[in-house]
């Protein structure tokens, strides 16, 4: 393939380690449970794997509070077994992408611990300490600020109270949080994923945020004050300049509370590669999908990214929130499933696919007695948490789908005796082959990884765009309803290249119902 970048060109799949496979049966997955499934990853098509965090944590926020960025948890396995897992990934082809959560730390890290010991503690300024709170509010719940009797001062938290946020412009905190990035390219890894990185810094004066409508404490504020400062471009910068004394390594970055507009500032040549704009999900279950409300999302992000260059990402699903089955899915029919796996699949930008999503997993359902995540036990029943999307991997019918011989610290979907990979694998017209197909086109076909969008038409019940580069043009057409829709390709030879109906088609048909349907026109 001409000119073909991985994380530009290639779909990235994201895995939670805890939940992928368990190789030891104490039903967590862990880092050798991945390598054995490598080659699975490999034949389905992705080119690069974003492992949710492996480090050392307390599992306060499931991983998300580190307590030593350069190690993995020995649950997960050993820097042997990270060792291992980059040698055989890169062996297959497939690249690696790190989750750096660097807004705060876990407060059993040695640097919290220290800081809190004392009010003179030279760690003491490597987090925000202050004698009076202000008015922010923590994401998770609650106030911002956390009281610690000891020292007699509070400490800032955006989210649990066991998850410190830590003082970016303290110059050593900097400097050892450059140095994690460092070790870990020093391991051959290809990138990260920087979770809430435009968090990091705050507003030096703290002042209160301006207050809004919203339902939970967190949604009542405009966050002028504890995001989005100015100080995070140059840090950027070095953070670029860093990745860059490296060959071809790659940065994502999650913009807390995105816009498409908020997310292109903190990308381009001297900052992050790429950053999500989270154009096509949601919490809310009752989110629109739709063919009208589709393209203007596609148009809007395109406009916005298009004018400053920038890379767009696109995703449906990941460890925060419903999947995009669950979403859009009527019980177990897969029908919208491939749709938005192939709006994910054929829209301008890097696509990242959530573990599962090319079987189509659902997520679980929880008794308020079983929920784990900590926003979830706070909230239920307004808000259920983030355990439903974060289920065992279906890998077949066995007892735990596969997934471990213990009991999995997640119940396993009841789906999962239908539902799995095994079984997909079987099925020529199951999602999984669907998704493989789609795959495999976009590294066959330039105009699906690097052409222009066209915008067709959005009919109530059908969209349509293009992809082109000069020698070829790909057509997207997708029907969102049960009933049969007319449909007029653009003049051109046409050929079919692939559809979500058995039989191939007439590329002037009308669509089928639910149909996802792919054409090419030679230039
Ligand atoms: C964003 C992550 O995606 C989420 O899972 C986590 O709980 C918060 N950041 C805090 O690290």
């Amino acid at each position: 393939m001409d000119n073909y970048l991985w994380w530009r060109d290639g779909v990235i799949y994201q895995i939670y380690p805890r939940s992928f496979a368990d190789s030891n049966g104490d039903g967590l997955g862990d880092l050798p449970g991945i390598i054995s499934r490598l080659d699975y990853l490999a034949d389905l098509g992705v080119d690069g794997l974003w492992l949710s965090p492996i480090y050392p944590s307390p599992d306060k926020d499931f991983g998300y509070d580190v307590s030593d960025y350069c190690n993995v948890d020995p649950r997960y396995g050993s820097l042997a077994d990270f060792d291992r897992l980059v040698a055989e990934a890169h062996a297959l082809g497939l690249h690696l992408i790190m989750d750096m959560v660097m807004n705060h730390t876990s407060d059993q890290h040695a640097w919290f611990q220290e800081s809190r010991s004392s009010q003179d503690n030279p760690k003491r300024a490597w987090y925000i300490w202050r004698d009076q709170p202000n008015n922010w509010q923590a994401s998770f719940g609650g106030n911002a600020w956390e009281f610690d009797q000891a020292t007699g001062q509070y400490y800032l938290h955006l989210f649990t109270k066991e998850q410190p946020d830590v003082n970016w412009r303290h110059p050593a905190v900097r400097q050892a949080q450059l140095e994690a990035f460092r070790f870990w390219m020093e391991r051959g890894v290809d990138g990260f994923r920087l979770d809430v990185f435009n968090a990091y810094f705050k507003n030096p004066d703290l002042p209160d945020n301006p207050t809004k409508f919203g339902l939970r404490g967190f949604d009542r504020q405009r966050h002028i004050h504890d995001m989005d400062q100015p100080e995070i471009l140059p840090l950027l910068n070095e953070l670029r300049a860093l990745l860059d004394s490296y060959p071809e390594r790659y940065s994502v970055g999650e913009t807390y509370l995105a816009t498409p507009q908020k997310t292109v500032s903190y990308c381009g040549p001297d900052k992050l590669h790429a950053a999500f704009s989270f154009d096509f999900t949601s919490n809310d279950l009752n989110y629109p999908w739709n063919p009208g409300w589709i393209m203007q999302q596609i148009a809007r992000r395109e406009q916005t990214f298009n004018a400053a260059g920038v890379w767009p990402t696109s995703v449906m699903s990941n460890h925060d929130l419903p999947r995009a089955a669950s979403r859009y899915c009527k019980g177990e029919e897969d029908a919208q499933a491939r749709i938005a796996m192939a709006l994910l699949l054929t829209l301008r930008g890097t696509p990242f696919m959530y573990y599962g999503e090319e079987i189509g997993m659902r997520d679980i359902s929880l008794r308020r007695s079983e929920i784990l995540d900590p926003p979830g036990r706070r909230y239920w029943p307004i808000y259920k948490g983030r355990d439903g999307c974060r289920a065992p991997m279906q890998w077949d019918a066995s007892k735990n789908a596969g997934f471990s011989t213990a009991r999995p610290w997640l119940p396993v979907h009841p789906d999962a005796l239908q539902r799995n990979v095994t079984a997909q694998q079987a099925n020529p017209d199951s999602l999984f082959h669907f998704t493989r197909k789609l795959l495999a086109l976009r590294k066959a076909q330039p105009a699906l990884r690097q052409g222009d969008y066209i915008p067709l038409e959005a009919r109530p019940g059908t969209l349509a765009y293009l992809r082109r580069v000069p020698e070829q043009t790909v057509l997207l057409a997708i029907n969102f309803k049960g009933r049969p829709a007319a449909f007029t390709p653009p003049d051109g030879k046409w050929q079919v290249l692939l559809s979500s109906q058995a039989d191939p088609k007439d590329p002037a048909a009308a669509l089928a119902p639910h149909e996802v349907r792919l054409l090419i026109k030679e230039e």
